[in-house]
């Protein structure tokens, strides 16, 4: 087992240990970076492990970022154990982790200066969740900004598909800014029955935790062609204590409709109960 990875509460002990251990790494100089929120599961695991692939030195932040929280959301009860996230983290190989109290990352209370995530952020996600893309993009803005190497070193950072809006506005970032990072996406991690690993999945009780098994089985049936769009979201909508948000099949690159065929993307968002599922497919 690799040895537990040094954790940074502070930014400038963060980028004084970067530079030490990247000064130190043999061969090709990589950095790769991974953003979490913590409450850590095998999903993030995937990404630090990929990352652990690419790179001579491997990073991880965990930060609860209350800028991409709306005011009825989950900020205060989303679930921070930092203890076992540590602890996922020496498996997966992590050297170092930034993991910042509120004041080191807006030390003025909120930043006044951030990031809007135009057209494509006011859709779907963001139309049910306003500002929380610019919330999303603005703090990822700012770990790149951290986190980017202070010697020279390619830089990767690494994202889910998981959250499929997320990454397509943080790759429109990377690409209007000229930020000097190499976006690498990685594929979602589902547990065995179909459920796409989430932070969130931890709020459900067993029998929502079986209802939530729709929304998977909902894109598979649409993916395979089983269902047409309006059946799926009626067999969702039909779901024990399932709340529809979204059930939509987009061009990946514009999120605008697009007919249900290979290329295509399938993203689904729901209430089951009081907690809000995403997950997606590529048909
Ligand atoms: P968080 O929800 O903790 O997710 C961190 C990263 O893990 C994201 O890139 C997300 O897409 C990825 N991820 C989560 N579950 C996954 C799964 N089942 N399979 C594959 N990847 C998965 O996304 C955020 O945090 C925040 O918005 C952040 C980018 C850190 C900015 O605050």
């Amino acid at each position: 087992m690799s040895p537990a990875p040094l954790v940074c509460r502070g930014i400038g002990e963060f980028r004084e240990a970067l530079a030490d251990r990247l000064g130190a790494a043999s061969g090709a100089v990589s950095l790769g970076l991974v953003p979490t929120m913590g409450a850590l599961h095998e999903g993030h695991g995937h990404l630090v492990r990929l990352a652990r692939q690419e790179n001579a030195v491997v990073a991880v932040s965990v930060f609860v970022n209350p800028l991409q929280f709306g005011p009825d959301e989950d900020y205060e009860r989303y679930p921070r154990a930092l203890d076992a996230d540590v602890e996922l983290l020496t498996r997966h190989g992590a050297d170092l982790v930034l993991a910042p109290a509120l004041e080191q990352m807006y030390p003025d209370g909120e930043p006044l200066v951030r990031v809007t995530a135009g057209r494509l952020g006011a859709v779907l996600d963001g139309a049910s969740r306003p500002g929380h893309f610019d919330g999303a993009l603005t703090v990822v803005n700012k770990l790149l900004n951290i986190a980017r190497p202070p010697v020279p070193a390619r830089f990767r950072a690494y994202f889910g598909e998981k959250d499929a809006q997320q990454l397509l506005l943080v790759r429109r970032m990377v690409a209007d800014f000229d930020l000097p990072v190499e976006i690498r996406p990685v594929p979602i991690v589902r547990d065995d029955d179909g459920l796409a690993l989430s932070s969130r999945n931890r709020y459900l009780d067993p029998a929502q935790r079986r209802s939530a098994l729709v929304l998977s089985r909902a894109l598979r049936e649409l993916a395979a062609g089983q269902v047409g769009l309006e059946a799926a979201r009626a067999r969702i909508d039909a779901e024990d204590g399932v709340r529809l948000d979204y059930l939509v099949v987009v061009d990946p690159r514009t999120l605008e409709p697009a007919e249900p065929a290979p290329g295509a993307l399938a993203l689904v968002a729901a209430h089951v109960g009081s907690t809000r599922l995403i997950d997606n497919l590529a048909l």
